[in-house]
């Protein structure tokens, strides 16, 4: 489905990604792990079209989309959420979705349509029924990336890239997001997802890939790659992978 080959970034001086190369097939769910800084987000920004990348490139169900730009990416079926939400304080949840279910593919839905679809969504990812019509500034953290999700999942796409979506809940909130990345995927959407919980990563991914330093290290079955020396050493120091 998506495949970056030697994708390099660099923001002045520093190389944030060195030459990865990333596979995901359809249907996968894909653990992004590795240290602050290894270059995992910026990696997301590079395959949502947020980034351009100053080499390499990005295939998307056989279209090279390198250089397209976040909307178009979004029409074609990749849809991400922030590992800080930014949103909008002054819109509700529900307005919020709307906007991806307006923007973010090829269909134009009727306001009413549009507002059906975010309430679907909203009801989908378990965002309490009441709520929909409340300010975002009013909404808790859980809330907050519901609301991300379903605007997310509003886009329709086919690809959903999660940067640190469990970040700051609690282990049963965690638990709550880990059950609906399951059930996101059973209703046919691959996901490609940042975490620094390695326990969510273990427990939710069908294939793990590390970054460290801007370069992939490790790419496998999550049991076999966070057994690697060269995984625990970039994670715990070379003391602990001797
Ligand atoms: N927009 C940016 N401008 C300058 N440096 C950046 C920018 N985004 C990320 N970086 C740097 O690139 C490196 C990788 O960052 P990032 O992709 O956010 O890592 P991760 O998500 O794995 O923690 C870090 O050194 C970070 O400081
Ligand atoms: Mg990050």
């Amino acid at each position: 489905m998506l495949e970056t080959k030697g994708v390099s970034k660099r923001f002045g001086g520093l190389v944030a990604l060195h030459d990865v190369d990333l596979r995901v097939r359809d249907g996968e769910i894909v653990g992004l792990v590795g240290p602050n800084g290894a270059g995992k987000t910026t990696l997301l920004n590079v395959i949502s079209g947020l980034y351009r990348p100053d080499g390499g490139t990005v295939t998307f169900r056989g279209e090279d989309v390198t250089r397209l730009g976040l909307d178009r990416h979004c029409h074609r079926g990749i849809a991400k959420t922030f590992q800080h939400p930014q949103s909008f304080p002054g819109m509700t949840a529900a307005e919020a979705v709307m906007v991806g279910a307006c923007f973010g593919n090829h269909h134009t839905p009727s306001r009413d349509e549009a507002r059906e679809e975010a309430e679907a969504q909203l009801a989908f990812v378990g965002f309490p029924d009441g709520k929909t019509g409340r300010l975002l500034a009013h909404l808790n953290l859980m809330e907050l990336k519901r609301t991300q999700l379903a605007r997310a999942l509003a886009c329709r796409p086919q690809l959903l890239l999660l940067d640190e979506l469990t970040t700051g809940l609690n282990p049963s909130e965690s638990a709550e997001a880990i059950d609906l990345i399951r059930k996101i995927r059973d209703e046919g959407t691959t996901v490609l997802l940042i975490e620094h919980v390695l326990r969510v990563i273990t427990g939710v991914s069908d294939r793990v890939v590390v970054l460290d330093k801007g370069e992939k290290i490790a790419d496998g079955p999550p049991s076999e790659v966070l057994a690697t020396p060269r995984v625990i050493e970039s994670y715990l120091g070379r003391a602990a992978a001797a």
